[in-house]
């Protein structure tokens, strides 16, 4: 699985931002050719990302690309020149403001299509959908299942706070006048339920207030405590906080590593399925919830 705790949004129509992307320590580069590229720039973005693709030093990096929405005369033409000018540059594209899975599918047949056409490895370039709507989150498992390219549900928070008339301005932070709890909690429950449901990355979308980067560390540490893989990120200020926060601290990694030895022993030398671990009582799902620690831990380098 391809790493994401943090995926930064680069315009395509910033050759600059394009270049100054490939020295950051982030695990996804995605190029945009959707909300912060204007529309008359979507063209010259397009020749902007086939060039830095094709020309730049993406390595260890996930080389994503959003494209637009299928609602938009964009769609179809971003995807054939993208793919077919740095088809081999490409890791998954990101398919914005998704409603139904018909619109996943479509993405997936168009892929394939090129693939074929070009002779590029089959079914190599995945699929990320952003879920940013209500008719996107009523739908979710569904979209979820869409296509076997599908690597990673994201949440698209602007959008999704607009089109469901959240009273607020700033985007990731609680509505005014919510004080009872969570305001996104369902939300981010729903799309992390489908994506486990079929084994693929949750990913949090942006926090917009890029210089309050403690802000940033609050709202991606309630997504990465739920389990989700990763955020969005829009600043270099804001790729350390997002590695940190979706990686295991080394205090919790080195206690996933001491379950897992103890857990083996009891169960192959002892034969016994449930253990004392210090005041801690320790059987086969703590076993499995160890396996993910040390997962992560490992993907982060620990
Ligand atoms: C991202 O696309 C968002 O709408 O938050
Ligand atoms: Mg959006």
């Amino acid at each position: 699985m391809r790493s994401r705790r943090s995926c930064l949004s680069v315009p395509g129509s910033n050759p600059r931002f394009l270049e100054k992307a490939q020295g950051l320590d982030v695990d996804e580069a995605l190029l945009d050719l959707e909300d912060s590229v204007a529309p008359a720039a979507k063209e010259a973005a397009r020749r902007n990302i086939v060039a830095a693709l094709r020309e730049g030093d993406w390595s260890g990096k996930v080389r994503a690309v959003r494209v637009n929405d299928l609602a938009t005369p964009w769609t179809y033409r971003d995807v054939i020149d993208v793919v077919e000018g740095a088809g081999d540059a490409v890791d998954s594209l990101i398919l914005p403001k998704v409603q139904e899975p018909s619109q996943v599918r479509w993405l997936d047949t168009l892929l394939t299509q090129i693939e074929l056409a070009n002779g590029l490895e089959q079914g190599r370039i995945g699929i990320e959908a952003q879920i940013e709507d209500a008719k996107a989150l009523v739908n979710v498992n569904a979209i979820a299942g869409a296509s076997p390219r599908l690597e990673a549900l994201v949440f698209g928070p602007a959008d999704f706070m607009a089109s469901i008339n959240m009273r607020t301005l700033v985007v990731g932070e609680q509505p005014p006048g919510y004080t009872e709890g969570d305001a996104y909690h369902y939300t981010l429950m729903r799309i992390l339920m489908a994506a486990r449901m079929y084994d693929l990355q949750a990913i949090d979308g942006p926090y917009l207030q890029i210089k309050d980067v403690d802000g940033f560390r609050r709202v991606a540490g309630r997504a990465a405590a739920l389990g989700f893989d990763g955020k969005w990120v829009l600043h270099p200020a804001q790729v350390d906080a997002a590695n940190e926060v979706f990686s295991p601290t080394q205090e919790d990694y080195d206690h996933a590593e001491l379950i897992l030895d103890a857990y083996e022993h009891a169960t192959t030398v002892e034969r016994r399925g449930a253990i004392m671990l210090g005041d801690e009582m320790v059987d086969e799902a703590s076993r499995k919830m160890a396996l993910v620690v040390v997962a992560k831990g490992r993907a982060a380098g620990l």
